[in-house]
């Protein structure tokens, strides 16, 4: 038996929703953190149809794979739909969320609570490391756009990627 496949309801789980377009060093540090604390953690990737990605699904989903391999405990998933529907289907209690600033706790607290309105799933607020409160992949995206340096704020093998997609782009 895989870490992964043990003891259905014994398990700890708990989610990291996003779109991770792509993933920055602010994300990896909460699922770091997530995986430490829970058996094992779904990333679970957006799908939004109404927003055409710099990168595609399968490749976000690619790239969090790799950076994440290391955990051992974390797979990467992608849904459309409501979250609640894939923490029903997976058992899954607990979504865990970084708080960058105040100015997120706004629309992030009316998710949780609709979120444990509509199925009683709860919702973990993780303050982020000070050293990645401004980031967010958008920032990331256009600051590499311009020629900026963001090879703090992203993983080597995200950087190397980001720098390929704009190159082509
Ligand atoms: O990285 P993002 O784009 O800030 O992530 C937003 C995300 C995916 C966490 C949020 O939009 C979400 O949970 N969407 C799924 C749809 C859903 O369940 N909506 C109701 C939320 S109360």
């Amino acid at each position: 038996m895989t870490g992964l496949e043990s003891e259905g309801s014994q398990v700890r789980r708990a989610v990291c929703p996003g779109s991770f377009d792509p993933i920055t060093n602010g994300h990896l540090d909460i699922i770091a953190r997530a995986s430490r604390l829970y058996d094992e953690v779904y990333v679970a990737v957006m799908i939004n149809q109404s927003k055409k990605g710099l990168f595609a699904i399968e490749e976000r989903i690619d790239l969090i794979g790799r950076v994440t391999a290391e955990y051992g405990n974390v797979r990467v998933e992608s849904f459309h739909g409501l979250l609640v529907d894939f923490c029903k289907e997976r058992e899954i209690p607990a979504i865990v969320k970084g708080l960058r600033a105040v100015s997120d706790f706004d629309y992030e607290l009316q998710m949780a609570q609709m979120n444990n309105g509509l199925s009683g799933v709860e919702t973990l607020f993780m303050p982020t490391n000070p050293t990645y409160s401004f980031l967010s992949s958008s920032l990331v995206k256009e600051v590499a756009t311009w020629g900026g340096d963001v090879s703090h704020l992203v993983p080597p093998l995200v950087h190397d990627a980001l720098a390929d997609r704009l190159r082509r782009n």
